[in-house]
Formats: structure tokens, C-alpha cells, sequence
């Protein structure tokens, strides 16, 4: 079976265990694989993109989760993006779906349409009327992708006799409300004009890839190295009491794909309960050499710079 058809299985079996759990929400910690995906970012991008001067800066390594990040890239002027993701069908949803709907849409259809992808009452054929009209802004093999899925979603109608929208199952995020501000592409038309234009000369690769193999993974040099929030599931590789050595030796490694000038940001943190410098569960991270910002809603975000110390070389 070629890679196409394999994504395909993974996600139609997805789709049936939805069914089969009635759409409760099952949010994943370990992402590998074919998993539910994030439809939107719930983190607020365009305030922690604001913090540093992004002139020049012409690449970046990036999560691809929901594709948020690497769009509120490409509308910063970022042109080349390396997405790395352990979920697979990241790469089928983002450089699928939402880049055709991104480059089909005007911005108040985009927002229409994502609700109605995200919504438990769209009924299946408005699915695949949404679905047949992207088709044609997809490249192979995500056309033949999602082709695919919509042929299955006529059997689930049809022979099933499913009544339900399947693509609110596959969104890890169900119930969230799209936060337009979070993203600089989506706070007005005219920057969603902007990312479309931008969008047409933008490179995106994906691979798959964990993060903590990035630096054996990626042999390139990067201006900007964006990790979301998956050092909050770090304990994973590192054990439950990871401490500083093990953060201090996954950051000397990213240094090695850092350009000069080059930023990571590290981690975003949700709803910090106690100002970031008392919280002990944070505390390996302050002891490395990195900056703490405070952003709305009790977000905050850590970022590290290319240290010009022979330690890295
Ligand atoms: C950590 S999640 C959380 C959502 C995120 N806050 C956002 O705004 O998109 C983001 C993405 O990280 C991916 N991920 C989680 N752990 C990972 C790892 N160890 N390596 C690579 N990707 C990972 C998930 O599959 C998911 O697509």
C-alpha cells in the first residue's frame, strides 16, 4: 500500500472509533501515529511573534499542529518553514484542507467554513460539498487524500446510515471557539488578504519527526525554531523527575540548528497558576539562560537565543 492509502486507513479508522465513542473527547498525550488533530492554534501567536524584531528572518523550523504557527509565519514574511510533527495527519489536514481553504476563501468565508468544520450540527453533506470545492486548490497527494475520505464519508451516509459530521470527531479541540486574535492572519480581511498573497511563494515542508530528534533529524540552519507546548509532555522521553541537565542538553542541541541571531521559542505556558519564577514545575526552565514573557489570559512564553559560547560548537 502506498503512503497515501496508509494515511487513508489510519484516518478512516479514526473516524470509526469517533463513531464508536459517540464523539466524546479522547485528547491524546502520546501524538504519534494518526491521531485527532488541533483545528486552530490555542495559543496566542500573534502576541509572542510581536515580541521580537522578525526583519530578515527568512526560515524556521516549526510544530506543525494546527498549522497556525507556520501561517502567522508565512504573514510575518517567513518564506522557507520545515514542519516537523509526530502526528501524521497534521501534514494531510494542514497543507491539505487548510492551505486550499486559505488560498480559496475570503476572510469571512474562511471563518464560516472552519465553524462549520468544527460544528457537531453541520449535517455530512455539507461536508462534502465543502470538501469537493477544495479539492481542486490541493496539490497531490493530499487531493487524492482527501478525495478518499469523502468517498468514505458518502459510504458512512449512505450504507452506514452515519449522521454525523466526521470531521468534528477528528478536531482534538471540539468545543473551542476560534480566537481570531490569536493569529495575525486572522484579525482583519485585509491581513488574511496578505497571508493568501504570501502563501503563493512560500515554501512548507513537512516531515515527520519527534522533537526531541530534531537536532539528528534537520541538518539545515534555522532563524527561528518554534516548539509549541511539547516540553509539557517532555516527562515522556525524560521520566517524570527530569531535571535541568536534560533540558540543558536538548537546548545545546538545538543551538547547533539555530542561525546566528536565531531564536527558539521554547515553550508556551497555559494559565500559569502562580507568576512563572515561583512555579516549581517550571522552575528547570528558569535556570537556563532563556526570557520569560508574560502574555494575555495568563499565557507566557520562553524563549532562548543563539549563545555565541564554544560549548555549543
Ligand atoms: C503540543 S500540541 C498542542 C497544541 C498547540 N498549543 C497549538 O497551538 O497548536 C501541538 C502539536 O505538537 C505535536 N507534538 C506533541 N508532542 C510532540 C513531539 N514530542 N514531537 C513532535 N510533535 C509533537 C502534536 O502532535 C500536536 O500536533
Amino acid at each position: 500500500m502506498d503512503e497515501v492509502m496508509v494515511a487513508v486507513e489510519a484516518v478512516k479508522k479514526l473516524i470509526k472509533e469517533n463513531i464508536i465513542r459517540d464523539y466524546t473527547l479522547d485528547r491524546p498525550t502520546n501524538f504519534d501515529g494518526y491521531q485527532d488533530l488541533y483545528y486552530q492554534t490555542n495559543e496566542n501567536i500573534a502576541e509572542y511573534l510581536n515580541l521580537i524584531d522578525l526583519t530578515n528572518k527568512e526560515n524556521a523550523l516549526c510544530v506543525a499542529g494546527s498549522g497556525d504557527q507556520a501561517f502567522s509565519l508565512i504573514y510575518n514574511g517567513i518564506k522557507d518553514i520545515e514542519l516537523f510533527d509526530v502526528n501524521k495527519f497534521t501534514e494531510y489536514f494542514i497543507l491539505g484542507i487548510k492551505k486550499a481553504m486559505i488560498l480559496k476563501y475570503n476572510y469571512s468565508e474562511y471563518i464560516n467554513v472552519l465553524n462549520k468544520l468544527i460544528s457537531q450540527m453541520t449535517m455530512p453533506s455539507e461536508i462534502n460539498e465543502i470538501l469537493l470545492d477544495l479539492l481542486s486548490y490541493m496539490e497531490e497527494p493530499y487531493k487524492t487524500f482527501w478525495q478518499t475520505i469523502l468517498d468514505y464519508n458518502n459510504h458512512l451516509q449512505k450504507e452506514a446510515k452515519i449522521n454525523t459530521n466526521f470531521m468534528y470527531g477528528l478536531n482534538v479541540n471540539a468545543g473551542l471557539k476560534i480566537i481570531p486574535q490569536f493569529c495575525p492572519y486572522l484579525e482583519n480581511d485585509t491581513n488574511f488578504n496578505y497571508l493568501k498573497e504570501k502563501l503563493n511563494t512560500a515554501n512548507i515542508h513537512f516531515k515527520y519527526c519527534n522533537a526531541i530528534n530534531l537536532a539528528d533529524t534537520f541538518h539545515k540552519k534555522y532563524d527561528l525554531i518554534l516548539l509549541s507546548n511539547i516540553l509539557d509532555y517532555a516527562y515522556v522521553y525524560w521520566g517524570n523527575n527530569w531535571h535541568m541537565q536534560n533540558l540543558n542538553n536538548y537546548i545545546s542541541d538545538l543551538q547547533k540548528l539555530l542561525k546566528n541571531n536565531g531564536i527558539i521559542f521554547l515553550h508556551y505556558i497555559f494559565y500559569a497558576s502562580k507568576p512563572f519564577h515561583q512555579s516549581d514545575f517550571y522552575k528547570p526552565y528558569i535556570d537556563y539562560n532563556s526570557e520569560t514573557y508574560d502574555l494575555k489570559y495568563n499565557h507566557q512564553i520562553i524563549l532562548v537565543r543563539k549563545q555565541e559560547s564554544v560549548k555549543y560548537i
